[in-house]
């Protein structure tokens, strides 16, 4: 598992400054004086940090942003980075500027000058969601070395609201490390062992064997899998942290460990991204890893599908006709809209068995939300409108682009099937809603429900502003703020 960077919290003195041999950062408010940390360096520098802020440089810089001074006279440091952060800085304009510091501070060790920065926590959260490398499979990995101090009027306060921050950090690293890592390593049982290891951290894990899952009924799911030599599993993972045995929200996952498509093969070009489609799995695995690090006091239960969609003789082909746990049975027009399989089962025995105050699901669900929405939302699916509003709330206040999309009876129309009571694919047309509307087949009317197709936003080729490219991490921040919002309360 990548570690975070760990980040220090101290009173701030100033005469350390001129010997500090690695980076040093300064928080410059646009219009603002310079604070004492700042005064130090401008006069350790003969004046070079106050003619930056007068200059037209440091005016074009937007909030958030770094401009680095290199190997300064007059003070040891290799570099003094210099953010723009207004006094009134936004979440996300500090955590942008945590996460310049950290693309630009390589192995050196960084020395923040915070002073009385305000969101000194987020800057650190921002610092360390970013300083993020999957490393597993180098030989010669890079020594992540190098310390993060940060000086700051108030450590004590500072390091407690960062606390609950780096809980969310960790959970998105082991979301990222587990959607970076390729299916010969994240095998389906190499998963379950991965989440098993989270007991430690107080979570009550269950593995489900397909012995198990045969005799529970959740042929749909077994039927994805039955082409691999690798064997599905179904992963529960109960947190409970509420006060009292109150109903819990339920957190189910795609864990497609590699989608080939299975018979209905996809084409070869591109087909080792689908590295990344245990992606909403990943993500139910890396929230419940946060809310057990931060103790949340809610009742949250993740469950996660894993399995490999393979061809062999033994594949799921097309026409084939499965009866799921519920009952209904669905005809399988393309072996390639396995998720949807995999989930109704899933998604029936954790209310057949929790009966959730809510549930949310997670998938890489269908490339046809990628042409709706890009890489820059999720797709938000809901039958109810007070949940999915605190949703994407939520995601919004944490950064993490979430759009709703719409349900309706035509496009469930889509799916009847001539020999089944559905088919699993409802065409080109709507593909990613039909998908919605498929799994909404397997929502008990008094189940408040999201579905989240993110298989634009699980893992991306270029970087964004808190993560290097490849796994993002995303949800894990929207869903854990979720947890603290709507299901802590009280
Ligand atoms: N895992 C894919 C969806 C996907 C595509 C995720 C691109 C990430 C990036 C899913 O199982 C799939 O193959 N969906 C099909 C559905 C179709 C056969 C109805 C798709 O989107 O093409
Ligand atoms: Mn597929
Ligand atoms: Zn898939």
């Amino acid at each position: 598992m990548t570690d975070l960077t760990p980040i220090t919290f101290a009173e701030t003195d100033i005469d350390r400054i001129a010997g500090h041999s690695g980076r040093i950062a300064v928080f410059l408010e646009p219009e603002g004086r310079l604070d004492a940390g700042a005064r130090r360096v401008n006069r350790l520098t003969k004046g070079a940090l106050q003619r930056l802020v007068e200059s037209e440089r440091f005016a074009a810089l937007k909030p958030g942003d770094v401009f680095s001074m290199g190997y300064p006279a007059g003070m040891a440091a290799e570099a003094v980075d210099v953010v723009h952060m207004p006094r009134r800085a936004e979440v996300m304009t500090a955590r942008k500027a945590g996460a310049a510091l950290a693309k630009r501070r390589g192995d050196s060790d960084l020395l923040m000058l915070a002073a009385a920065t305000r969101r000194v926590a987020d800057v650190a959260f921002g610092l360390a969601m970013r300083d993020y490398g999957f490393e597993d499979h180098k030989s010669a990995p890079k020594a992540r070395k190098g310390t993060v101090e940060v000086m700051c009027s108030k450590p004590d306060d500072a390091r407690e609201a960062a606390a609950p921050l780096m809980a969310v950090a960790e959970g998105a690293f082991m979301t990222r490390d587990l959607t970076n890592a390729p299916a010969n390593i994240l095998t389906t049982t190499n998963f379950a062992e991965r989440l098993a290891e989270m007991e430690s951290l107080g979570l009550k894990v269950e593995v489900l064997d397909e012995e198990e899952l045969a005799t529970l009924g959740m042929r749909t799911l077994l039927s994805v899998g039955q082409g691999s030599d690798s064997p599905s599993k179904v992963v529960v993972m109960r947190w409970e942290g509420g006060a009292d045995d109150s109903a819990p929200l339920a957190l189910v996952g795609k864990g497609v460990v590699f989608d080939t498509g299975g018979i209905s093969l996809k084409p070869g070009a591109g087909m080792e991204d689908m590295t990344m489609d245990m992606g909403g799995a990943g993500v139910v695995s890396g929230v419940m890893r946060t809310l057990a690090l931060r103790k949340a006091k809610a009742n949250v239960v993740g469950l996660v599908g894993i399995v490999e969609n393979m061809p062999s003789g033994n594949a799921t082909r097309p026409g084939d006709v499965i009866t799921t746990m519920k009952g209904d049975t669905v005809e399988v027009i393309n072996t390639d809209a396995e998720g949807r399989l995999v989930l109704c089962d899933v998604m029936w025995y954790a209310q057949d068995r929790f009966k959730p105050a809510a549930m949310i699901d997670l998938a890489t669900l269908t490339g046809a939300i990628i042409i709706g929405l890009g890489h820059e939302n999720a797709g938000v699916f809901s039958n109810d409108d007070g949940l999915c509003n605190d949703f994407l709330k939520a995601a919004e206040s944490e950064g993490e682009g979430a759009w709703r999309m719409p349900l309706g009876q035509g496009y469930d129309d889509l799916l009847k099937s001539r020999v089944a009571d559905m088919k699993n694919i409802g065409g080109r047309p709507a593909g990613s809603i039909t998908a919605a509307q498929f799994l909404k087949r397997f929502v008990k009317d008094e189940t408040p429900w999201i579905h989240l197709d993110i298989a634009g936003v699980a893992s991306l080729k270029s970087e964004s502003t808190l993560a290097p490219a490849g796994a993002t991490g995303w949800g894990v921040a929207a869903l854990n703020r979720l947890v603290a919002d709507r299901f802590e309360k009280g």
